[in-house]
Parts: C-alpha cells; sequence; structure tokens
C-alpha cells in the first residue's frame, strides 16, 4: 500500500546499521507497506546509498535535542536527547498512517496486520508498563500534531529526556482508554525481558514478532564469528540467550555486509580476508566517513541494568563499580 509505511530513524552510521537490519528483516518478511528512513546531516554519503537499496524513501530532517540532561541522567542514557528527532516522523503526511519502529528492532514475521490499529498503538514498557514504550508505535502523521508535540516539548519537556517521556505525556490515556491501543507484547520484546521473567518468555517468547535490543549494548557493538554463527562474548551475562542476536547478525552478514561492500562504505579492514573472516572483521568496524576520521567509539559503558543483571547473576565487578568504597559512598549518599 503507498499510503502507508514502516519508519525509522538513525542520526549515524551506527545506527544507520541497526535500521538497515530492520529495513532487510521487513523486506524478507515480504511486507506490502513501503519503506521510510529519517537521517539528519551527519549520516555519511555511503551510507546513504546503501540505504537507498532497501528504503522507498529515505528523508533527511534536522535533529532535534532535548539537551535535558537532568532527566536524562535519571535514564543514564545522555545520549538520548536526539531521539526527540523522532518527532518529524508525524511530519510525513504523505502516508495516511504508519508504524514506527527504532532502528534497534527486527521483524520476525511479517507484522503489516499493525496497520489495523489506531493512533497511538504501542506496548507497555518493560521497566513501566502503565507506560508504552515508544520503540514501535503505530501513528498517523499530522502537521497539527507534530506541532502539538514541539509545543509541549518546549513549554515543558519530556520527563525522560527522550521521545518516550513526551509521548507518554502526550497519549496520557493510553493505558486506561482503550485496551485496542495495546499491542501485545511479542510485538516489541525486549531483551532484558526475557531475563526479568524468563518462564514468560519459555512460554510466549516463541510468538515473538519483534525484538527491541533496548538498552545501551546494541547488536553492532558485540563481535560476531561468521564460523560457529553466534556472538562472541562470554563476559556478558544476557549471553545465556543470544538467539535473537544471531539473528540479527545473520541478517546483517547475509542482506547487507554485501552492500556495504559494493557501496565501499566499510573500510578495507575487511579486504584481503576470506570471506568467513570478514565478519569478525566486520565486527570491529568502521563505517567510512569522509568527515569522521576519528578512531570507532570503544563500546559505552554497562547500564545500571546491565550492571544489575550481573550483580545479580553473582558477577559483581568488585575490584570497580561494585566495590566496597564505591557500596559505601552510595549508602552515605542515600543516609545523608
Ligand atoms: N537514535 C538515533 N541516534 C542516536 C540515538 C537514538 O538515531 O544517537 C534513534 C534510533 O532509531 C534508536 C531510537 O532513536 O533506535 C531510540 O534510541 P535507542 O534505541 O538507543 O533507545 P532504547 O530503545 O535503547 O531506549
Ligand atoms: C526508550 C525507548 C526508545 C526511546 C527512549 C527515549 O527506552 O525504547 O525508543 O527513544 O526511551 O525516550
Ligand atoms: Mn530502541
Amino acid at each position: 500500500m503507498a499510503d502507508q509505511s514502516f519508519v525509522t530513524l538513525a542520526t549515524n552510521d551506527s545506527y544507520v546499521k541497526g535500521a538497515l537490519v530492520l529495513g532487510s528483516s521487513l523486506r524478507n518478511h515480504r511486507t506490502s507497506k513501503r519503506l521510510t528512513i529519517l537521517i539528519t546531516p551527519h549520516v555519511s554519503d555511503p551510507m546513504r546509498k546503501v540505504l537507498e537499496k532497501i528504503f522507498d524513501e529515505v528523508k533527511l530532517v534536522n535533529v532535534l535535542d532535548s539537551g535535558d540532561a537532568a532527566h536524562l541522567a535519571l535514564l543514564k542514557r545522555p545520549e538520548l536527547g536526539v531521539t526527540l528527532t523522532k518527532l518529524h516522523c508525524w511530519e510525513l503526511t504523505q502516508y495516511s498512517k504508519c508504524v514506527f519502529m527504532d532502528a534497534d528492532t527486527m521483524v520476525l514475521s511479517n507484522v503489516d496486520e499493525l496497520f489495523e490499529r489506531e493512533e497511538l498503538s504501542a506496548a507497555p514498557d518493560p521497566g513501566w508498563p502503565d507506560c508504552f514504550n515508544s520503540g514501535v508505535f503505530v501513528y498517523r502523521p499530522s502537521i497539527e500534531t507534530f506541532n502539538q508535540l514541539l509545543q509541549l516539548a518546549t513549554e515543558k519537556g519530556s520527563f525522560d529526556g527522550g521521545d518516550q517521556g513526551l509521548l507518554n505525556t502526550f497519549f496520557s490515556n493510553w493505558a486506561t482508554t482503550d485496551i485496542s491501543k495495546h499491542l501485545p507484547f511479542i510485538y516489541n520484546l525486549s531483551s532484558i525481558s526475557i531475563y526479568s521473567y524468563l518462564p514468560a518468555f519459555k512460554v510466549f517468547g516463541t510468538d515473538a514478532k519483534v525484538v527491541h535490543f533496548l538498552g545501551r549494548m546494541k547488536p553492532w557493538n558485540y563481535s560476531y564469528d561468521s564460523k560457529t554463527k553466534s556472538v562472541k562474548d562470554t563476559q556478558d551475562p544476557t549471553m545465556a540467550h543470544p538467539e535473537f542476536l544471531n539473528m540479527w547478525w545473520n541478517t546483517f552478514v547475509t542482506n547487507v555486509l554485501p552492500l556495504l561492500q559494493q557501496h565501499g562504505a566499510i573500510k578495507d579492514t575487511a579486504t584481503g580476508v576470506k570471506a568467513e573472516e570478514v565478519t569478525e572483521a566486520v565486527s570491529h568496524m568502521s563505517i567510512s566517513s569522509p568527515a569522521q576520521s576519528n578512531p570507532p567509539p570503544s563500546p559505552p559503558p554497562m547500564s545500571s541494568e546491565e550492571r544489575k543483571e550481573r550483580w545479580e547473576q553473582g558477577q559483581a565487578d568488585y575490584m570497580g563499580l561494585d566495590s566496597f568504597d564505591n557500596i559505601k559512598k552510595k549508602l552515605d549518599t542515600y543516609l545523608q
């Protein structure tokens, strides 16, 4: 359908990798909808060319940033201010209805049935289920709504500094008014939920339609071994269930990597290497961008969720973050 589209967002080349996997997964599962991506000026030219191979529309927008350090600090994700850029999706009025999906999501089956839902349909957030998670939502483009959202952002800000806080304030009756707007959790299954409710995952996880790699560690931050077709990082406790990560990487290697190579969008770390070794090289790759000659950023530090998971699995960082001194300091701040 020409007047309905899946929409995603990438403000840099790392998130483009995610968007390319998402787009490929939607194509592999034969969506009949259009694919649109919003990008910002930082996305490099070779990456834009590759995006045009998978997406019907690549739309350049300006960055909207909350710069809301206080709220983002509560979320422990200072980088998420730019997610307000997502609001531009309401400007796509050439479509009557859209489904927005974060660039760190991936579909496991055809999800075109989502377009039968109304604005604003979304699944509960695993951290606070009375809020919806804004990684997957059904909406109707409208300049009026876009302007109202911007106005709310300027006047009141967002309680989490990103789009999710703002959208939950704007669509504040989501939790109570219309159950058809509650998407089943299988449309936005976050890897975090697997560990917080494993028995439920064992029963319902097989029906998952969309996985969301929510949290600081994204699939593209891991290393992948194409020989064993598995992600390599034995230190990460979440690796107990690496199935979805392996699927992400498999799609990346099969559908995305050849396009990146064709368009010279990856540096020649991978040239002269046998096919099986390419992915390993690629897992450490930096995407070539004329403007950007710095080394690739190192993986971000652990989020408090990930740290809690490790702690709960008996893998506390006794010499570092979880040292006695640090714990004592933390207790002292509560006692003061
Ligand atoms: N995003 C982006 N650049 C950034 C951060 C976020 O393009 O630097 C976009 C991307 O589409 C991403 C979404 O905003 O999927 C939400 O951010 P993220 O997925 O990192 O948040 P999480 O789901 O982990 O809370
Ligand atoms: C969330 C959502 C993400 C959103 C971010 C900032 O955790 O998963 O889509 O951009 O919060 O509000
Ligand atoms: Mn996300």
